[in-house]
């Protein structure tokens, strides 16, 4: 995971930097630093910490030159602290290095590197690569990064500067993520597009096994073999502004206010005249004809969506579908044949687990589809074909609005395959795009009209800390839902504890009494999605064995239920009423709400939680 910034111009290289980092603060924030080059010397500064401890640092001693690299740190080897924080130097102290990802031999490097004399100082997988850089160092930087990186094992991105070249950065990668900004007589590298928003829209994305040499005036890529090559650069469509909070308090809850827009411009840009488009999908509509299977793959929040998406694409299309956590499919010999369509959901793009399941797809010959939010991404360059969410960036750790496009994505795959396939009649089609329609409004206003309601979710998460306190820190939440509202139990559960560190579950509600029920008794707080379905009834049994063993029941329920009210649940959060296949886009809103009020009331950092990083760049 990390963050790196690579700067070479006019500007002050600090600033640069630590604004890059701030950007990037999402990948990791346990350390920090920046090496900047000064008269031909290496001026070195990194902290423990987040990215302000590091910034009040440079405050008062500030780095002056023009050309340097920075990072902010996602510890994998070695405990967060200074000496284990990035960049890192050689034993000369001319060179110093950032890193994301994991060298996997670095112990037999470091070993021969150790007999040959270097000095270690820090426990890092890193450092070998800095002093690999010194013993390869005849004068020409460049050449002594490719002689480095040939020997490593594993997954990076790196930068590199040396005192003796004050005019220019070394980059290169294999797995993990590298970009270069192109700016007018200054040029950058960093791990994602927001480092360098402030100055230029005009990136390239250099692919694995490719080094790249950025000076003032232009950046030169160039594949293991030395030979260069040429990319066209891209240019960003989206603006800084919105990786920036405007005016909320938290980067998640200004995420999940950005949804209802979100979903209303996923289905303008793909809906035309009753059909859906999908113009980058790269795979001809005769190939979609033939798969016998769709096996979805992904991780965290995008394998639930992936899971909701097994439910509607079975039921509409008649392909039968699984599911599978990418770190499980890419390790068991999954049945994926060139009949199957494998689909990696990915916000990121470059989450580890999903990339290595891609290509374990390809390798089956399977053809292979990416939704991915990050334009560009590896998972989005690999895959057979991609459905960009275009959601604009995702900061908080915790996902949300990348969910709800990624399910929104999902809807218009199954319209687009009934419709090719024939398995749904084109009066049905037509009904469903119609109920889809009213979902960015009704999202809109269950935000904005609702706020009373919605102010609840802020009181009940203030009931709940009291009560958690009362009950001597033994309450938990478990949340329970029901079909095609299942994985949005898993997803609430997800939010919970991702950033409030509290104990959750989610189950499917059947499941119950095949053991959960065991824990029922007055600590736990349960969540029940019991909106109008085919399962209502089945739902509203579930809350009275609930209540019947003395837990505290919050229902969502549909606006105007007043069957719930017969059932004596505690707490009642309503959403507008939708075609079941389409309220997980509401549901999902009160119960990421709850888990990020829940986390406000415990003073949790919640854009940034403990122990995670956005995006998942090692296994
Ligand atoms: O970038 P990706 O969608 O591949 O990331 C997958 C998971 O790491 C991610 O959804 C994670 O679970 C989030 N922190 C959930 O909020």
């Amino acid at each position: 995971m990390c963050g790196i910034v690579g700067y070479v111009g006019e500007r002050k290289a600090q600033d640069v930097l630590l604004k890059g980092l701030s950007r990037l603060e999402y990948r990791g924030y346990d350390s920090a630093g920046i090496a900047v080059l000064e008269a031909r010397k290496i001026n070195l500064i990194k902290r423990q910490g987040k990215l302000r401890i590091l910034a009040n640092v440079l405050k008062a001693g500030p780095a002056k030159g023009t050309v340097g690299i920075g990072h902010t740190r996602w510890a994998t080897h070695g405990v967060p602290n200074d000496v284990n924080a990035h960049p890192h130097a050689d034993c000369t102290g001319k060179i110093a290095i950032v890193h994301n990802g994991i060298i996997e031999n670095y112990l037999d490097l470091k070993a021969s590197l150790i007999k040959e004399g270097h000095k270690f100082r820090s426990k890092t997988d890193t450092e070998i690569i800095a002093h690999l850089i010194e013993k390869y160092y005849k004068g020409n930087l460049e050449q002594a990064v490719l002689k480095t990186v040939k020997l490593l094992k594993g997954s990076y991105a790196i930068a590199a500067i040396h005192a003796n070249e004050p005019d220019k950065v070394v980059g290169a990668r294999c797995d993990s993520p590298l970009i270069v900004g192109l700016g007018k007589g200054e040029n950058f590298l960093a791990s994602d597009v927001p480092a360098v928003l402030d100055y230029t829209k005009d990136v390239l994305y250099p692919d694995n096994h490719e080094i790249i040499t950025i000076t003032k005036t232009g950046a030169i890529v160039k594949n293991y073999t030395g030979r260069v090559v040429s990319k066209r650069p891209s240019r960003i469509k989206w603006d800084i502004k919105q990786a920036e909070k405007a005016g909320y308090e938290h980067f998640m809850l200004k995420e999940i206010y950005e949804q209802g827009d979100i979903v209303g411009g996923i289905l303008d840009e793909r809906l035309h005249d009753g059909k859906v488009l999908f113009e980058e999908l790269n795979i001809n509509q005769g190939a979609f004809k033939h798969f016998k299977k769709i096996v979805i793959v992904a991780c965290g929040t995008a394998y639930h969506a992936g899971l909701t998406g097994k439910y509607m694409l079975e039921e509409y299309t008649h392909i039968p579908c699984w599911v599978d956590t990418s770190s499980e499919f890419r390790y068991r010999d999954p049945i994926v044949d060139k009949e199957t369509l494998v689909i990696i959901i990915s916000q990121s793009g470059e989450t580890a687990d999903s990339l290595a399941a891609l290509r374990e797809a390809k390798r089956k010959g399977a053809r292979t589809l990416g939704i991915c939010n990050v334009v560009g991404s590896s998972i989005a360059r690999e895959a057979d074909g991609v459905i960009y969410t275009h959601a604009g960036p995702e900061i908080a750790v915790a996902s949300t609005k990348a969910y709800t496009a990624q399910l929104a994505i999902l809807y218009l795959l199954t319209l687009y395959l009934a419709r090719l396939k024939k398995t749904l009649p084109p009066s049905r089609i037509s009904y469903l795009i119609k109920e889809f329609r009213k979902a960015p409004s009704l999202m809109e206003e269950l935000l904005n009209e609702h706020k009373s309601e919605y102010n609840n979710i802020a009181a009940y998460a203030g009931e709940f800390k009291k009560y958690y306190h009362e009950k001597h820190n033994k309450s938990y939440f478990l949340y329970l839902g029901r079909n095609i509202n299942y994985p949005n139990a898993l997803e609430g559960a997800l939010k919970l504890k991702e950033i409030s560190y509290i104990s959750a579950e989610g189950y499917p509600a059947g499941e119950m009494k095949h053991g959960p029920i065991a824990l029922i008794d007055e600590n736990p707080w349960v969540v029940c999605i019991v909106t109008q379905s085919k399962t209502y009834d089945k739902m509203l049994s579930n809350i009275q064995e609930i209540k019947a063993r003395g837990g505290i029941v919050i229902a969502i329920t549909t606006e105007g239920d007043k069957e719930i009210l017969h059932h004596n649940v505690n707490y009642l959060i309503e959403v507008p009423k939708i075609d079941e296949l389409f309220s997980p886009l509401l549901v999902v809103i009160p119960l990421q709400l709850l888990a990020y009020y829940v986390a406000k009331e415990f003073g949790y950092d919640i854009d940034q939680p403990r122990n995670l990083a956005k995006s998942v760049t090692v296994e």
